[in-house]
């Protein structure tokens, strides 16, 4: 319960929050054999697989256990769980500079990758992310964008 409970603030706060829309933009997913969905493919295998997996299914219990550090676990990025409840530019910042962005005294494991991807390659990350979503939940994703 106080694991739902602190997703449950996690989700508000980042949907509150979101800021400087008009420089992110809208992401769309990237459509299968293009440039831009191998290397947002590449780039996740790279830094984002290790922990929410290579098939974007998250850690086993992720909604349910705690890790061994008490932190929470990595959530799915396939349509399961709540990433597309957040518009892209929440996705992209929280990519960019960490969950500690938008949570006060953030100890988990989800820190920033501004030293490692640029801009360009934080959105091609997550075009390759929304590919997985089903059609329904990317549709409904889209229009949190123009909030
Ligand atoms: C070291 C493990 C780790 C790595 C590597 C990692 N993440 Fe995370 N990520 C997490 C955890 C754990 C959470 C849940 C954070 C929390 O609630 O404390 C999370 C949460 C997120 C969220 C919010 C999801 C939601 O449903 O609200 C996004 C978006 C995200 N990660 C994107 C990425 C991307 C993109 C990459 C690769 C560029 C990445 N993460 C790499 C551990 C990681």
């Amino acid at each position: 319960m106080r694991i739902y409970l602190s997703l449950v603030l996690i989700f508000f706060t980042t949907d509150s929050l979101s800021l400087n829309h008009n420089i992110v933009g809208t992401i769309k997913k990237s459509s299968i054999k293009t440039t831009q969905f191998n290397e947002g493919k590449a780039l996740y295998l790279k830094n984002c697989a290790s922990c929410h997996k290579k098939n974007l299914s998250g850690q086993i219990n992720w909604d349910a256990k705690l890790d061994k550090d008490g932190h929470r676990l990595a959530p799915p990025m396939n349509g399961d769980g709540h990433t597309w409840h957040h518009d892209d530019s929440t996705l992209f910042y929280i990519t960019k500079y960490g969950l500690g962005r938008y949570v006060k005294n953030y100890k988990g494991k989800m820190g920033g990758f501004s030293d490692k991807l640029t801009d360009n390659q934080i959105k091609n990350v997550l075009a390759y992310v929304k590919s997985y979503w089903p059609e329904k939940k990317y549709r409904y994703q889209l229009k949190l964008n123009e909030r």
